[in-house]
């Protein structure tokens, strides 16, 4: 694991110092980094570096810079926004983007598990109410000529949904997959994590729409419920096949704890057929927030933040011998950046969590 990178500390473009690397996907590299102004004005930002083999793709960075560009039109407060695009002296390539104090929903989810409780799924269901805000956005976004021009994330996984610290829910990396899919980049280019989160639509070539999204965020809502992945396989292809057939074992083989509108909310989201699923962000928002006005159990960002902060201990209670290799990144309240770059898989046959609440 890359605690410190050998560029931290590097400037990009006269402008964007890096500070620590605060994790690596698919496609790119993330830095937690700042930028540095005139009278030594700072401000924390999160720099996105494509990775090499890509950058020498034509096409991709082609399609990448335009998603980008439309993409940053999109100002949302559920949508991680991007501040620019650039090049640095070596000719990689890097988008700048708001940088979210906090961690992934996969941490926030890995530090229930290790700590052996459940996810709240209050919470659970407050931050779907959230990505959906910022999906529906998206879905309904209009050019300045009024006509409707959507724009798909297609890659809604427990990854690309940052927590803040405060209790904010964004969601990162809209039309990257999409660049991905134009620059005819083909499964063994995509890891194969990712295919666990495609709709059984996409498998089948089919078109993205509004329910492709919301069929991913219903795939998230489930894994964060239980702890497991959905859809897996010993290969790609296995990965393909559980997508397409999209068998989906009932919540209450989990946990007894959740409503039954809940498991209601997440099969519908996840039904096979899109024709099947919400026809609308906005419908299932309305399901959720329904669900969650019959709970006495507060959702606000402030009991989110409480959980994030938390997390963040335990992450770092199980995570010691990277605490201490990073105490100057801990002094500067940079806990992203000590965990491992690639998270621990969610095995697929792991034992059942304990239940601590009962059946209500
Ligand atoms: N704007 C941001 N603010 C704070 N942390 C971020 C930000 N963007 C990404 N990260 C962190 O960096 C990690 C790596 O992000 P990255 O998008 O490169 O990989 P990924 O989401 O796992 O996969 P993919 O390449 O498909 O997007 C994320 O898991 C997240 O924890
Ligand atoms: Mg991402």
């Amino acid at each position: 694991m890359k605690m410190t990178h050998p560029d931290c500390g590097r400037r990009l473009a006269g402008k964007y110092e890096l500070l620590a690397l605060a994790g690596e996907g698919g496609m790119a590299e993330v830095f937690r980094a700042q930028t540095c102004g005139a009278a030594g004005f700072t401000r924390p930002v999160a720099v996105k570096r494509i990775l090499p083999h890509l950058t020498d793709n034509d096409e991709f960075v082609r399609m990448f810079v335009e998603e980008a560009r439309v993409v940053s039109e999109l100002s949302h407060p559920n949508v991680v926004q991007i501040h620019d695009f650039d090049q640095d002296e070596d000719g990689a390539y890097f988008l700048v983007m708001e940088w979210v104090e906090g961690l992934s929903l996969l941490d926030w989810s890995e530090a229930h598990r290790g700590a052996g409780v459940l996810t709240p799924w209050p919470l659970v269901a407050a931050i779907g109410i959230e990505v959906l805000k910022a999906l529906g956005a998206a879905h309904e976004r209009r050019s300045q000529d009024g006509a409707h021009h959507p724009i798909y994330h297609r890659d809604v996984t427990p990854q690309n949904i940052l927590l803040g610290v405060g209790g904010v829910v964004k969601l990162a990396d809209f039309g990257l997959a999409r660049a991905m899919d134009r620059a005819r980049m083909t499964a063994p280019d995509v890891v194969k994590g990712k295919l666990s989160y495609l709709s059984p639509e996409l498998t089948r070539g089919g078109e993205a729409s509004a329910q492709t999204d919301i069929f991913g965020l219903g795939i998230v809502l489930w894994e964060t419920l239980t702890g497991r992945k959905l859809f897996d396989g010993s290969g790609p292809l296995q990965v393909l096949e559980a997508v397409k057939a999209a068998e989906v074992p009932p919540l209450d083989g989990f946990r007894l704890d959740l409503p039954r509108t809940l498991e209601d909310v997440i099969k519908t989201a996840l039904a096979a057929e899109p024709e099947q699923r919400y026809a609308s962000t906005r419908k299932m928002v309305r399901a959720l927030s329904n669900l969650l006005r019959m709970t006495p159990e507060p959702t606000s960002a402030e009991v989110l933040g409480k959980t994030v902060k938390r997390s963040q201990e335990r992450l770092a209670e199980s995570r010691p011998s990277e605490m201490r290799e990073s105490t100057q990144m801990l002094e500067l309240g940079a806990l992203e950046a000590v965990k491992p770059a690639t998270p621990p898989p969610i095995p697929s046959d792991a034992t059942a969590i304990p239940l601590t609440q009962k059946k209500s």
